[in-house]
């Protein structure tokens, strides 16, 4: 199945061109977004094929966008870095599968003599796997035409394969096929890879001479036939990998088989999961052994979870290290921080961007910190705001203490040195700096630099009045 050139293990697929088919409307979606942007995993379809398109390392993505076009065009250009953009087709009207990918060669070979294979994904079958399309690629290279399929317990209105003696023939759509056709399990995914100059020429032959009067790209199968090229089937390992979306029913579905798979890969590199179904992974994890993942986290972007480490209950992680044996207590949000080895968080704090919290620094509940580095063993247990502030090691910041960061207008830092005592309720008001070993008293507001040492009083001081008396009850 693979060429000897590729026996090394080195695939070259510097030849083929993707083609993404992404210009329908997803009526059954009733939605005002296009299709293929609706969010598997918390990113768009179609990022998802582009970026399992990337793993052939393509000449060239070719996206065909018709509906939204521009929606669909633009959210991409925002969101995949400026090297990883595709290239953008315009199909004015629907006109079917086969019209699309004419489109898109129209447009890739102009004049040019058409080299190498193209290789045909959707838009809205987001789990199809780097190796079906690579085994596709690699029959295309091979002078074959590779088609994925897929067998179906139940077809529904897919395009059915038909095989004669066990070699495919054609394919013939549901709305056009036979009694006996109608009963073939094995379905045509729609993603195929075919020798350029042969794809061109055989699209060119397409007649909307169908039940749909649409231009059939499953007509290519049969012309491969007529012409003597092989048509070889690559049966997909898994059906759910070629399983289209046409409503948010069928999303869901994919949604959770996805999800199912991601926490497999944790639960395979070490990560004890209470329970599956209720993680959800919206971007690239990796754990390190013996982490634990408690029910209904959710984790976002780019987080790396060290040995040891654990996820309480109901808690958010986005873009962030948790170190080996730190522990995020339950309901708690952390995004863009870096939590060294020993932490701990929680449970009900927010640990805000660009966060660092160095070796056992404790943050416990109603603690939110933003822009805050604090050193080795630094605690602050309740109830405080910590932002634009560094602090040193072995701190401690008493229930409620706050650094005025903000005048309304600019940011100012909080600096704090090393074995400080913070007292409850104290406000510093940045831009401060209170050196090490100094003490706050509680219930200060800090405006003045406190040096080496020092105790900080800054309260008014308290009067106590003999004999004070209530207020009466008012008479009336
Ligand atoms: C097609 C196949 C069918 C296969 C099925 C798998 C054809 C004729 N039939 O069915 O054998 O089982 O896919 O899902 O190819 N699109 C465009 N422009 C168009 C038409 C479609 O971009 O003019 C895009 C759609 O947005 C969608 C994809 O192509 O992403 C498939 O179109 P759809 O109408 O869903 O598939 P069928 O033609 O029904
Ligand atoms: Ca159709």
């Amino acid at each position: 199945m693979v060429a000897t050139s590729h026996a090394s293990g080195e695939i070259n697929h510097n030849s083929i061109q993707v083609v993404v088919l992404a210009a329908g409307k997803g009526t059954r979606m009733r939605s005002s977004i296009p299709k293929v942007m609706h969010k598997l995993a918390g990113v768009p379809m179609l990022h998802h094929v582009l970026a399992t398109a990337a793993t052939l390392n393509p000449t060239q993505s070719v996206v065909v966008v018709g509906h939204q076009a521009d929606v669909v065009q633009s959210e991409t250009q925002q969101a995949l870095p400026e090297g990883n953009q595709p290239t953008w087709v315009l199909q004015q009207e629907q006109l079917g599968t086969g019209h699309a990918v004419k489109t898109a060669t129209d447009a890739l070979f102009e004049s040019n003599t058409p080299e190498g294979a193209v290789l045909v994904l959707y838009g809205d079958v987001p789990l199809i796997s780097p190796e079906t399309i690579a085994a596709a690629a690699d029959a295309a290279l091979n002078g074959k035409v590779g088609l994925v399929t897929a067998h179906f317990d139940d077809p529904a209105q897919l395009g059915r394969i038909v095989r004669e003696d066990g070699v495919i023939k054609r394919i013939v759509e549901y709305k056009d096929a036979s009694t006996a056709e109608k009963e073939i399990c094995e379905i045509n995914s729609g993603i195929l890879a075919v020798p350029s100059a042969q794809l061109v020429e055989w699209l060119a032959a397409v007649k909307p001479n169908n039940a749909q009067g649409e231009y059939y790209l499953t007509d290519v199968i049969e012309m491969a036939v007529n012409a003597g090229v092989e048509v070889q089937g690559i049966l997909a390992q898994n059906p759910d990998e070629v399983a289209g979306v046409n409503d948010r029913v069928q999303l869901s579905e994919l949604e959770r088989i996805y999800q199912h798979r991601k926490v497999e890969l944790l639960m395979l590199q070490g990560a004890t999961v209470a329970d599956p179904a209720r993680v959800d992974v919206r971007g690239n994890v990796t754990v390190g052994e013996d982490c634990f993942i408690d029910v209904n986290v959710v984790l976002e972007g780019d987080v790396v979870i060290e040995a040891g480490a654990s996820i309480g209950p109901g808690s958010v992680v986005i873009d962030s290290t948790i170190g080996a044996n730190s522990t995020v207590q339950a309901n708690t949000v952390v995004e863009g921080a870096t939590l060294k080895a020993g932490v701990s968080v929680g449970p009900f704090a927010r640990i805000r961007p660009g966060s660092l919290l160095e070796d056992g620094v404790k943050i416990g509940n109603f603690v939110e910190t933003k822009k805050a580095h604090l050193g080795k063993n630094s605690k602050a247990s309740h109830l405080a705001y910590l932002g634009d502030a560094s602090i040193g090691e072995e701190c401690n910041i008493g229930a409620g203490a706050v650094t005025c960061n903000y005048d309304g207008i600019n940011k100012h830092r909080t600096t704090i040195g090393d074995n400080v005592f913070v007292g409850t309720n104290a406000t510093m008001v940045a831009p401060i700096e209170i050196e090490s070993n100094a003490f706050v008293a509680a219930g200060s507001s800090v405006t003045v630099k406190v040096e080496e040492g020092d105790l900080a009083v800054g309260r008014a001081k308290q009067r106590n009045i003999k004999g004070w008396k209530r207020p009466d009850q008012r008479s009336s």
